[in-house]
């Protein structure tokens, strides 16, 4: 089975370090970061739909919010659209913001996909950002286009001999009401002969 068992968010996992010095009664803003992998199958050489979504569950806007996602190396994956390094200038309180990025993988074979980091100032006068880890998606499995094509082509050939097989099945009953037909046919002609000559 191919299926991406992990990409169904098990939950918004928030890795909050304070670094910052702080008092807990200030005000602050605070992020859960979620990473999702959105598709079902992992396809070298197609796109894959990451989305990110952070939401602010703190008392004050997060400002200069920076999302980073260093989790697709350029020698295994391209950057079809979208950034992998994204800046919010501000994020209101209870606000969420969705980013979304189009990969896609160059190679295939299992990949981990890792959590990305956001920083941020959890307060106007806050100095040391603040760190937030993403949720991570876990480990997929890419699978290659040749598997793929294999299994899920339109097998074009097999549908053709399908068709040959069931063609009497079709053609009989059509055959049969054809002889009935006509049979039919010349006996209402030969009534109307007959009618026409008395
Ligand atoms: C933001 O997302 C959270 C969790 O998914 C949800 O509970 C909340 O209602 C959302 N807020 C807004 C303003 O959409
Ligand atoms: C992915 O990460 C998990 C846990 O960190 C590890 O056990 C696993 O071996 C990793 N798989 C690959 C392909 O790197």
């Amino acid at each position: 089975m191919y299926s991406f068992k992990s990409i169904v968010l098990i939950a918004l996992i928030c890795t909050s370090l304070c670094i910052s010095s702080q008092s807990s009664d200030e005000p602050q803003a605070r992020l859960l970061v979620s990473k999702q992998v959105l598709n079902k199958l992992l396809v070298q050489d197609s796109d894959i739909l990451v989305k990110y979504t952070i939401y602010n569950v703190g008392s004050v806007p997060a400002i200069n919010v920076i999302l980073q996602d260093s989790g697709f190396p350029d020698e295994a994956f391209a950057t079809v659209k979208g950034n992998l390094n994204i800046q919010f200038t501000r994020i209101p309180v209870g606000a969420n913001v969705t980013h979304a990025v189009v990969i896609k993988p160059l190679t295939y074979g299992r990949f981990n996909f890792s959590a990305a980091v956001v920083q941020y100032k959890s307060s106007e006068n806050s100095v040391e950002p603040q760190l937030a880890i993403s949720s991570e998606p876990g480990e997929g499995y890419i699978i290659s286009y040749a598997e793929y094509d294999k299994k899920f082509s339109p097998h074009l050939l097999d549908w053709f001999a399908f068709a040959i097989m069931s063609l009497p099945a079709v053609v009989a009953p059509f055959v049969m009401w054809w002889i009935s037909k006509s049979k039919y046919e010349l006996i209402l002609k030969q009534k109307r002969e007959k009618v026409s000559k008395d």
